[in-house]
This record gives structure tokens, sequence and C-alpha cells, in this order.
């Protein structure tokens, strides 16, 4: 067993929900060998960024950040590792460019890291070799952000090859997690308290049990029986690997939220095509109409590229038009960027900077008016509630999301994180509704 005894270290996470799971992975492995965690950059010891490469801004994001750590490198001392997907993806190269990153560490690598922190760091280490298989072994012990809703990744990697996407460079192949492994962790989390899980994956409606050969609806419908956990959620799926079945098991499960994060990217069937994304615009909107005859009221989310290489006008109306029909409550909307080693990054990215941001502009614009009409929707009724934490402006002010995943504001005297309560809504704007505790469920 390394010690790291005596040992301070603070995580700065960019990036998706799978990179803030890695970092409470990271986090983990580094308190089981003695590290103690910082809430600062400013106390620790070591720092390890958890890195983005998705879009071009990710990158100069991670930049601007090393600049920061640089200065304070420079009068305290400070260890700088980089871990996640820019240090897969450049390894060595970062090195070079930045003197003082003391070592790299790719995704499934972080079980090496107590290693590398107790083995000195003169040469600077770099590890990001590229495991094949799934090895439960060297995933855990987590030290998780929430006591409330927990995330369970089930799979890593990325088969798809998107054109404009990096991810597959950067995670890999797809790596399924055994189903049985699953379970002893929904266990655990269980005995732990834990009100909801969201299973994490690049493409989660692809799992395959490496095992037995189970299915993702075998996973929900597994998980359904666990009496403990109230909502079940998952992110991310992708519409040409969304069936009938999985749409089908949503719909009978008790706990299973009648929600979905399912990107689009764009709503021209021609564009789609370029992106490489397997489905037409009309395949989409078949699946919505599928998903919400099994579950009416059902919450939809998706991301949108706007600016994809060659997207002309009539292309981008067409992502508008998609919005109008679908009306998701809520979306992630980018200008396209291109992504060294991808497909796109070979096409030429006319379309002129000006031109995405207008349409960016259009899409969000568009977009928060009909959260708005959604939200709207709301005031009067009496929705329930998972508390999963407080204001950090006003103490007295709760925060938490409903079963559709809107974010839910409200007051009470007592402290009421990780309960299910019930909110009337009051008032709402885009991005959240706020209402009058009622009691709680
Ligand atoms: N399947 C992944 C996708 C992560 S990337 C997941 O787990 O969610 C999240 C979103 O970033 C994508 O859905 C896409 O909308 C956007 N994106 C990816 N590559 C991009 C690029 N090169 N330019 C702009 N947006 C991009
Ligand atoms: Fe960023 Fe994608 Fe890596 Fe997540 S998987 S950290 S979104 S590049
Ligand atoms: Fe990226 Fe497409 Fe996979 S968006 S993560 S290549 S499904």
């Amino acid at each position: 067993m390394t010690d790291l005894n005596g040992l301070t270290f603070y995580i700065e996470t960019f990036g998706c929900q799978m990179n803030e799971n890695d970092s409470e992975l990271i986090a983990g492995l580094l308190a089981a060998a003695g590290a103690r965690k910082a809430e600062r950059f400013e106390d620790g010891q070591v720092v390890v960024v958890n890195t983005c490469a998705v879009r071009g801004k990710s990158e100069e994001k991670l930049f601007s950040y090393l600049g920061r750590l640089r200065s304070w490198k420079k009068k305290h001392g400070l260890v700088i590792g980089l871990a996640g997907c820019v240090a897969q993806l450049y390894r060595e190269k970062i090195l070079a460019k930045n003197p003082d990153v003391d070592f790299i560490v790719g995704p499934d690598n972080y079980h090496r890291l107590p290693e590398i922190l107790s083995h000195g760091l003169g040469l600077k280490p770099v590890m990001t070799s590229s495991a094949r298989d799934w090895n439960e072994d060297e995933r855990q012990p987590f030290m998780r952000e929430s006591l409330v809703s927990a995330y369970v990744t089930i799979m890593e990697g990325c088969d798809n090859f998107c054109a404009y996407c990096i991810v597959p460079f950067t995670r890999g192949r797809e790596k399924f997690r055994p189903l049985r492994a699953i379970l002893d962790e929904l266990a655990g989390l269980a005995r732990d308290g834990y009100k909801e899980v969201r299973f994490l994956g690049q493409n989660v409606n692809s799992y395959k049990d490496p095992e037995t050969g189970a299915l993702f609806q075998d996973l929900l419908k597994a998980s359904d029986d666990i009496k403990e956990f109230k909502w079940i959620r998952f992110i991310t799926s992708h519409p040409k690997n969304f069936t009938g079945e999985i749409a089908k098991t949503m719909a009978r499960s008790k706990k299973v939220c009648r929600q979905l994060h399912l990107p689009l990217q764009s709503g021209s069937t021609m564009v789609l095509e370029r992106m490489k994304r397997g489905y037409t615009r009309e395949d989409y909107l078949e699946t919505i109409r599928l998903l919400r005859s099994v579950m009416p009221g059902i919450s939809l989310s998706t991301d949108i590229i706007v600016g994809f290489p060659g997207e002309t006008e009539r292309e981008f109306e067409e992502t508008m038009s998609a919005l109008e029909a679908i009306r998701f409550a809520n979306i992630f909307s980018f200008r396209y960027s291109p992504r060294p080693g991808t497909a796109a990054a070979k096409l030429n990215d006319d379309v002129p900077f000006d031109v995405k941001r207008r349409r960016l502009l259009e899409v969000q614009k568009r977009q928060k008016a009909i959260q708005t009409e959604i939200h709207e929707g709301f005031i009067g009724r009496t929705i329930k509630v998972l508390c999963l934490g407080k204001s950090k402006k006003d103490e007295r002010v709760y925060s938490g999301r409903n079963e559709g995943y809107q974010v839910v504001n409200f007051m009470s005297e007592r402290n009421v994180i990780g309960r299910f309560v019930h909110v009337q809504v009051k008032d709402c704007g885009p991005y959240s509704l706020r209402g009058e505790f009622c009691g709680e469920d």
C-alpha cells in the first residue's frame, strides 16, 4: 500500500459527468493512500487538473487555468498533474510546451496515481496506456461529492466516431462494466442511503454485459428492483441505439425517471449524414413520438451543434424547426469547433465565425422562450422534488430537481437535503422554477 500521509491535494474538474465521476475516483484513490483533499488549489501541495478536449474552448480554459497555477507554483511551489481527455490526447507533447506540468495521467491509469506521487516526479511520468477491458479492481474507492445522488459508470469509451467528436480518441474503444459489478455498487449505494443513481457512459444504450450479454434494458429492470432508490436516470443516450425496447422498459419501470437526454446535434438529415450520426431527422422525430406515446409528459433535453462544415442557412433552419417541433425542456448548444484527428477536421470549416455566432444566439434565444413557456406551465402545480443542496448565497434557500430534471428552488427552515419534498411552484425563469415548500413526501 502506497503511503501518501500528510500530502494534500486539490482537484479541478473540467468537462462532462464522466470527468466529474472520475474526479471522485481520483479523490478516493488518493484519500485511501492517506492524502487529504483540499477545497482550494492554494491549500494543495498537488493539483490534479481533470481536463476536457471536446471543443477548442475547453482546451483554452485549461491553458488559462494553468497560467494561474504557474504563478502560484513560482511563489509557493506546487506539483501539477494533468488527467482526463487533454492528457490522454497530447501525452508528452504537453510537457514540452508546459514545463510546469509534473505528470500526465490518462483515464485508464488513475489507479496508478498513488504510485506516481510516491515515487518522485523527477522524470515527469506519463501514464496514458489504454486498457481494452474493464478492470473493476482499478475503479474504487470513490469519494463522492453528493450523499444524495450518485453517478455509476456502466461503460467507458465510444466506438461511434461522429465526424466532429474527439471522444473516441481520448476515451478509446467501448468497454462495458460487468452487470454483477454494477449491481454490487448499487447495493453499496443503497446501504449508504443514496436516493438517486445516474448511470454514466458515452453511449449507455449500447451497453452489453461482457459476462452474460445482458443489455441496457436488463440493467434498468434489475436496478428497478432495488427498493432503496427512488429515482434512476442515465446519460448519454445515442438516438441510433435508443430502441423501442428501452423506451418500453422506461415506461414500465417504477423508478426510471421520465426524463431523457438525447443529443440531436442537427435537425437536418444532410448535416446528420455529414456528421456520421447514423440517423435522420425523421428517425429522431419518430423516436420522440414513441417516447411521448408511452410516457406522456416525458421531459427531453438535447445537444445542438451549429455551424458544422457546409451547414447552409436552410439546414440551420431545420435545426430551428426541430426545436420548435420537439420543444425540449433544456438544450446544450455549441458552435462547431474542429478537433484534431477527427474526420470533420479534414473538411473546410467554412461557416464564418460571425454566422456561427448568430446561429448559436438564435438557437439560444428561441430555446430560452420555449423553456420559459414550459416553466410557466408549472406555476400553481405542486411537484415532487429531490432536494440536492443549499444555495450558496442564502442559507435558507434549498435547491433540487424534479423528475423532469428541472432545477427547483424553495425556502425551508429545516434542512431537507436528501429528502423528497413537495413544492408548490409560484414563479419561474428560463432556467429554474421557484416555489413554496409544502412538506416532505
Ligand atoms: N456522448 C458524449 C458526448 C460528449 S460531448 C456524452 O457523454 O455526452 C457533448 C456535446 O458536445 C456533444 O453532444 C456535442 O453536441 C458537443 N460537441 C462535441 N464535439 C464538438 C465539436 N467538435 N464542436 C462543437 N461541439 C461539439
Ligand atoms: Fe470532455 Fe468528452 Fe472528455 Fe467528457 S469525454 S471530458 S466531454 S472530451
Ligand atoms: Fe462523441 Fe458521437 Fe461518441 S458525440 S462520444 S463520437 S456518440
